[in-house]
């Protein structure tokens, strides 16, 4: 069966040939990213496989059925980038729900302490030879109080790593599932938090979850940190937040905009986007390019769970990873497990 791979990168694509071999999936793979002018790219292939930030709208949609395909696999757990409602009857999705929890976990907590020991000052200094301290101050973690929004897989990990630093914590979700955890409203954890970090998905509930609105909310000085998906924080509004000293430092994984920008070097070219140029230009602004997930344990699970998704279609059998619309909508779901959404 082959597969058309849109934005394959070179870290993934000896992985997924191996799993291809092994499952029988040949994988055509395509450095240009999936949209509507790019979707007939996938004409004689049987199955589409995308990453975060390929567009999966309803046109797309309608453009790939027209292809015959007939399965759509996430290689990635979020899925805030498929018209789902509009997939559903004619494109079944699949996704990799878990593949390491603790990658995306340690990354976060290595973004804070590289943000609170400046670490990435020194770094530069010192391959300079300068061995000055002088703005190096950095501050404890120890009995400071880290918000949590999103305890789930990667949640529950970054609140473990929090706990081992000897830091307070408390916790916002929407459906609060964890034992020994305190959970509060989302205005007390803004209120009380030195550090907040964001673990839950983009969803029309959750866009913009900090903005305008919210920075008079939070604590003078807190640290951001968001390892989960871009618009969960408005950019402009962050932006705002640094430039009054409401916002002590940000640490991004993830941006709103990043679709046209990460995991390309751009370095070549005038950055066209002037609220990422002015947040990257931050002293107290730390910025990567959607590396969390980046670990080579990671990525095996990601190209075997994906290969396993695509070879489970094919053969006819139950899609234990399929999502729909009504997936995760607890009163809807009508999927009994291990059955098809459709
Ligand atoms: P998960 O599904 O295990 O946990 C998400 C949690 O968010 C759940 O506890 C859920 O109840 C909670 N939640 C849902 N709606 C909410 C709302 N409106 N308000 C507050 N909480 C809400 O997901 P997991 O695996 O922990 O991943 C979290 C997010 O991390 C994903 O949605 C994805 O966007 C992002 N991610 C980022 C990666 C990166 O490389 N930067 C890699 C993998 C995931």
């Amino acid at each position: 069966m082959k597969v058309a791979f849109y934005d394959a990168k070179d870290y993934e694509t000896p992985l997924f040939r191996r799993y291809g071999e092994k499952y029988g999936l040949t994988f055509k793979f395509l450095e240009t990213k999936l949209n509507a002018d790019t979707a007939a790219l996938a004409r004689g292939c049987d199955a589409v496989c995308v990453f975060v930030n390929d567009d999966v709208n309803a046109e797309v949609i309608d453009r790939l059925s027209a292809e015959k395909i007939g399965v759509l696999a996430l290689r990635c757990a979020g899925y805030n980038n498929v018209d789902l409602r509009h997939a559903f009857g004619k494109l079944h999705v699949v996704r990799v729900p878990a593949y390491s929890p603790y990658a995306v976990a340690e990354h976060t907590m290595a973004l804070l302490l590289t943000s609170v020991r400046r670490i990435h000052k020194a770094y530069n200094r010192t391959r300079e030879f300068n061995f000055s301290l002088s703005g190096l101050t950095g501050s404890d973690l120890h009995g400071k109080t880290v918000g949590v929004v999103g305890t789930g897989k990667i949640g529950k990990v970054f609140l473990e790593i929090c706990r081992g630093f000897g830091m307070k914590t408390v916790a916002f979700d929407k459906f609060p599932s964890l034992e020994g955890v305190e959970y509060v409203t989302a205005d007390e954890l803004f209120r009380r938090s030195d550090v907040i970090s964001l673990h839950c998905p983009l969803t029309e509930e959750t866009y913009h979850f900090i903005g305008r609105e919210t920075l008079p909310s939070l604590k003078k000085g807190v640290i951001l940190l968001n390892t989960s998906r871009g618009a969960l924080i408005d950019a402009e509004a962050l932006l705002e937040g640094i430039k009054s000293r409401i916002v002590g430092a940000a640490c991004l994984d993830v941006y709103e905009e990043e679709s046209d920008l990460f995991f390309r070097d751009v370095s070549g070219h005038i950055l066209e986007d002037d609220v990422l140029a002015r947040l990257i230009s931050m002293p107290n602004v730390i910025v990567t390019s959607h590396q969390a997930f980046l670990t080579e344990e990671a990525l095996e699970e990601i190209a075997k769970t994906t290969a396993e998704n695509l070879a489970a279609y094919f053969k006819g059998e139950p899609l234990e990873n399929e999502l729909c619309y009504n997936c995760g909508s607890v009163e809807e779901c009508r999927k009994k497990r291990r059955e098809k959404c459709f």
